[in-house]
């Protein structure tokens, strides 16, 4: 996509498109070690994860199952309403398996919360949590993210599977939306 359409609604790149590609490569090696003799099955939460598990999951020199699930926390609007619903349940039976939810950002992390006791209530071997982008209000949820990409500041972002009413998805960066798209 040619960016320059968008240019005048982002106020700010946080991080490029190479930055986010070096940070999921580093966060592989750390995964594979870590589940190293073990299996794993990602989660990845539609529609926002969607390009950090292609991506992340292109990184690993090792088998890894994918599944999704869809939720939904958020209206058009851009604070979390803490009502959650699945759209979408997994495929697979998570029954004994090891489960790396796949996730764009954690905001308030009540999606998150949610979701983790959701899976853990399947007997899974294992949950464990992987997030590009982690906003400060989520330092304080109860539930442990293992892998962060990028603490960022609390600012509405948009761009790598982050939208803004459906837009800004296709954006290869991250960046921050001008207050005037949504105000
Ligand atoms: P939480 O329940 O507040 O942690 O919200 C998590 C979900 O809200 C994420 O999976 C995103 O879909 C959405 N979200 C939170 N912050 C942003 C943002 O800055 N831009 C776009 N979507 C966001």
């Amino acid at each position: 996509m040619d960016e320059s359409h968008v240019e005048g609604d982002l106020v700010d790149i946080l991080y490029s498109e190479k930055q986010i590609q070096d940070r999921l490569a580093e966060l592989a090696r750390r995964i594979e070690d870590d589940y190293e003799g073990r299996e794993l099955l990602l989660v990845g939460v539609l529609k926002g994860a969607v390009m950090v598990m292609a991506d992340l999951a292109r990184q690993f020199n090792r088998h890894v199952e994918m599944d999704w699930m869809a939720i939904s926390s958020y209206g058009a609007g851009t604070k979390s309403s803490g009502v959650v619903r699945i759209l979408k349940d997994l495929d697979t039976d998570i029954n004994g398996r090891n489960v790396l939810v796949v996730e764009d950002i954690i905001d308030t992390g009540l999606t998150l919360s949610w979701l983790v006791s959701n899976l853990s209530s399947r007997g899974p071997a294992s949950v464990e949590i992987c997030t590009l982008l982690r906003k400060p209000e989520a330092q304080q949820m109860s539930v442990d993210v293992k892998y962060v990409g990028y603490d960022i500041p609390d600012a509405f972002v948009v761009g790598y599977g982050l939208d803004f009413n459906e837009k800004y998805r296709n954006l290869r960066s991250v960046g921050t939306l001008a207050p005037h798209v949504y105000s």
